[in-house]
């Protein structure tokens, strides 16, 4: 990739909240579904959050997605499990394939982002903790706007920051619909398809689809 500047998304393009599935198990049989849930309420929350101009921040909606998918797959937790499941989104391990494509970009003097619906401080803990913080010269959340991804302004924070023009500015999301957003906003896309799902029907293309970071980097 030749963009001068690149931000990535972060839950589940850079760290792997499928790996909650162990402390899932304790609560639940069903981990894989409820995992699975949890993150579509998240996400459905955090859209439907926009629409309605009612933000509220990720980790509240979070929270409230966990009793939703607690509900759903009865799960009966008790307050402090639910308070450390949802804290866990801070302590999210690195994809294997993350640390090493980072460097590389940072070798070539690329600029790199996150640009993430998390709140500040999960966002910056969550990549302390993943071993990954180095590597980023800023942090963006949709915190400083009041607004999710895929809304325009969330893209237009990298705009900003990295004091470039659209184009000239890489984007990575393993989230189809977070992809599109980006390349509907003018970003240079990558998606990185790491379930391999198929593409997305609706809206722009990604400039480029990648199995896992790694060819990312791969000339
Ligand atoms: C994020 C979610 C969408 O990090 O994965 O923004």
């Amino acid at each position: 990739m030749t963009t001068e500047a690149i931000a990535f998304d972060l839950y589940g393009t850079l760290l792997d909240f499928t790996s909650l599935r162990e402390r899932i198990y304790l609560l639940t049989g069903n981990a894989s579904p409820f995992i699975e849930t949890w993150r579509a309420k998240q996400l459905q929350y955090a859209f439907a959050a926009s629409l309605m101009g009612r933000y509220l921040d990720f980790d509240t909606l979070t929270a409230l997605a966990f009793d939703y998918a607690a509900a759903l797959h009865r799960a009966s937790v008790n307050p402090e499990e639910r308070a450390a499941l949802v804290g866990a989104w801070s302590e999210l391990p690195a994809y294997p394939d993350v640390a090493p494509a980072l460097a590389a970009l940072r070798e070539r003097g690329v600029r790199l982002a996150v640009l993430s619906n998390g709140t500040p401080s999960a966002i910056a803990r969550a990549v302390e903790h993943a071993g990954i913080g180095r590597y980023f010269e800023a942090l963006l959340s949709v915190d400083d706007v009041g607004a999710y991804k895929p809304s325009p302004e969330v893209y237009h924070m990298a705009v900003e920051r990295f004091a470039l023009p659209r184009e000239r500015i890489g984007f990575v999301s393993s989230n189809g619909w977070d992809a599109t957003g980006a390349a509907e906003f003018g970003f240079t896309v990558t998606w990185c398809n790491r379930s391999g799902l198929p593409p997305e029907t609706f809206g722009a293309p990604p400039a480029r689809i990648v199995a896992s970071l790694a060819d990312l980097v791969r000339e």
